[in-house]
């Protein structure tokens, strides 16, 4: 793969990256097509990375069907796939990680210790391997890019990241390999998480709350009612550079990231909104 990206890069080629970790759905297609649209080769990964995964943790169940993510990536545009094993990103002798410090011990990090230094690791050796002008990756993994942002800049690497928005169903939940796991009613009640969000900025941009406390206790209570089968783990409300907490809504200007993660069974859902205050 690096001897492909050496050349295409000699030959002055653009090169636009989507890192996955397969199953994909429309939310990876539409980072396909926007990289169909602005470089000259598309690359993706897949690779279900197992340094991002707690030991108890889904990485034995993550759905998985290469054929299937061929035929998608191919409808998308894209030039090439590199679908490494293990063995070859995370050889015997392997010893170095990359940690993006403090970071990655908020809000999901409470919860996946590793999860971001396997997250950090793993997305610069895919830049290395693949050399991207351009990389894209959704915005329903806000933590990630923040975090991915903040690797870019600090270790200079000379790559446009592009965000693009959450791709949902119609009715609001966000697409995620993991919704596989999800009963249909399940994924009727999973929307709520969205509903609560929209409403939590609401709140917000209408100054009908300042206070995090309240406005937390608000959308615990909403998602309660409307969702009995859910089981919220974290409600976060931060900024979206170094995903510190906002104490003074009131005082507060710039970019808000509400962020959670709730349970319908044994299914972890994440999900966020951002938006301008
Ligand atoms: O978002 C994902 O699918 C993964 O975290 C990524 C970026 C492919 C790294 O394994």
């Amino acid at each position: 793969m690096q001897d492909i990206s050496n050349f295409l890069k000699r030959t002055g080629r653009k090169i636009g990256f989507i890192p996955t970790m397969g199953f994909l759905h429309e939310g990876h297609c539409s980072l396909m097509l926007k990289a169909r649209d602005e470089a000259d080769t598309v690359i993706t990964s897949i690779f279900v990375n197992p340094a991002q995964f707690g030991p108890s943790e889904d990485f034995n169940q993550y759905p998985r069907d290469f054929l299937r993510d061929y035929h998608i990536c191919k409808s998308c545009g894209v030039d090439y796939i590199f679908y490494p094993e293990s063995k070859d990103i995370y050889p015997n002798d392997f010893l170095t990680y990359v940690e993006v410090k403090e970071m990655s011990e908020k809000l999901e990090g409470k919860f996946r210790p590793g999860h971001f230094a396997g997250v950090a690791t793993v997305v610069l050796k895919l830049f290395n391997i693949t050399k991207p002008d351009l990389a894209y990756f959704g915005q329903k993994d806000a933590q990630q890019v923040a975090i991915i942002k903040k690797m870019t800049d600090n270790l200079n690497l000379d790559i446009k990241l592009r965000i693009c928005e959450t791709v949902r169903e119609e009715n609001g939940l966000a697409k995620s390999s993991r919704n596989t796991y999800l009963t249909k009613e399940q994924k009727e009640e999973a929307a709520v998480l969205n509903k609560a969000l929209n409403e939590a900025k609401r709140l917000i941009l209408e100054e009908e709350m300042h206070d995090i406390k309240e406005l937390k206790k608000e959308v615990k209570k909403y998602i309660e009612t409307n969702s009995p089968n859910s089981s919220l783990q974290y409600i976060a409300v931060t900024d979206f550079i170094n995903l510190e907490k906002i104490s003074d809504l009131k005082e507060y200007k710039g970019d808000v990231l509400i962020s959670l993660a709730a349970y319908y069974g044994k299914t972890r859902l994440i999900d966020n909104i951002i938006f301008e205050k």
